[in-house]
């Protein structure tokens, strides 16, 4: 393990924005906090680098003590071996590309840099522009001197805060591969704020879901996306269809009486509120008219009956907006489907889920 978060908590006057949160970094681990604005993703980050005292817990990189609030330990943030990136890319306007990547070097006594430099230009691939100002450059070459002069050090642990929200839409899809690819030559162990889900999914070895300064829940992309433990959590990720459900014994049913048959018995609690999770790309569409219903030859599947009210065309698929007893659930097919059709939505219980109703 490489760098553990334990019970931390920032309170600013009496207010706690993180409320006890822990998790660890593994080595060459990519992580992201992943959350809404003002959930506590960027004040978690700077507790982690130093810029921020901390009201209670422990912070530990490579398993040294960097703060710790009982102890009353706090190693200033030159003295962590880690290197940060912004939204703002924060370069100096005065300074060439090198002496950028320079600068923290420069600072912390290391006048023989020209070495470290040329590696950092060469691995965001900005050698050739070296003598250039910030002002000649595009944001997304500014975005890459300040990837530059954070790796320029060879630090222990990556910071990245929202890098890309500045970029633009295919800027940002380039420079977010880059990213993964330069985290992975260098074997650190990075820790990534952002509130975009494709960033989250696409480069992520681990997710940290936050909200209102907790975890919700931490776990691989793809535990996620198809294994959310909240309907927070599987709203903020894709997107998601929630029906309501009501229980008898073990058998579940929507509002229009039809049973229900789901991935798995709910743990603990099953009288807590729940809903059930079915993701718009698990439904099938059948626009013939057998009964609807669970249809007793196929114990695995659900069929659900709805009517077409609305249609959206987003290129590779239209997206139909259906109603289902009274809600609204999403579903694609690549035909078009006049609003008013009836039709059956069709899925497996394995793709339907039962997750904590805590919004
Ligand atoms: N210096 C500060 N003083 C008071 N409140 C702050 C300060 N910095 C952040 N906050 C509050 O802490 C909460 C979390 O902020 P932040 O960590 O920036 O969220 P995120 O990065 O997820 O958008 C917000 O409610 C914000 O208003
Ligand atoms: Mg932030």
């Amino acid at each position: 393990m490489t760098i553990s978060v334990r019970n931390l908590v920032k309170t600013y006057n009496t207010t706690a924005v993180i409320k006890g949160i822990s998790f660890e970094v593994a080595a060459n681990e990519f992580l992201t906090l992943l959350g809404p604005s003002g959930c506590g993703k960027t004040t978690t980050l700077r507790c982690i680098a130093g810029l921020e005292t901390i009201s209670e817990g422990e912070i530990r990189i490579n398993d040294r003590v960097v703060s710790d609030a009982a102890q009353d330990v706090f190693v200033p943030p030159n003295e962590r071996h880690l290197g940060m990136v912004f939204q703002s890319y924060a370069v100096w306007p005065h300074m060439t590309v090198a002496q950028n990547v320079a600068f923290p070097l420069t600072v912390r006594g290391r006048k023989d840099n020209a070495d470290d430099v040329k590696w950092a230009l060469d691995i965001v691939g900005m050698g050739h522009l070296a003598e250039r100002r910030p002002s000649e450059l595009s944001g997304g070459q500014q975005q890459r001197v300040a990837l530059a002069r954070a790796i320029a050090g060879h630090p222990d642990l990556l910071l990245f805060d929202e890098p890309l929200s500045n970029l633009d839409a295919r800027l940002r899809d380039r420079t977010r591969l880059e990213i993964s690819r330069i985290q992975r030559e260098l074997k650190v162990p990075a820790i990534y704020v952002t509130h975009d889900q494709t960033e989250a999914l696409s480069m992520s070895d681990r997710i940290i879901v936050m909200e209102s300064g907790n975890v919700m829940q931490q776990g691989t992309p793809d535990e996620i996306y198809h294994a959310p433990v909240s309907r927070f959590v599987a709203d903020f990720i894709g997107s998601a269809n929630f029906l309501n459900v009501r229980r008898e014994g073990d058998q579940w049913f929507v509002a229009d009486g039809t049973a229900l048959r789901v991935h798995a018995q709910p743990q603990g609690d099953r009288d807590r509120p729940l809903s059930a999770l079915i993701r718009p790309e698990a439904i099938r569409v059948e626009r013939a008219d057998p009964a609807a219903g669970a249809p007793a030859d196929a114990p695995d599947l659900n069929r659900l009956r709805g009517v077409v009210t609305r249609s959206v065309f987003l290129g590779a698929y239209i997206e139909h907006m259906v109603e289902i007893a009274g809600k609204q659930v999403r579903a694609h097919t690549r035909e078009a489907i006049a609003a008013g059709t009836p039709i059956n939505l069709v899925f497996d219980a394995a793709d339907c889920r039962l997750v904590d109703n805590n919004d």
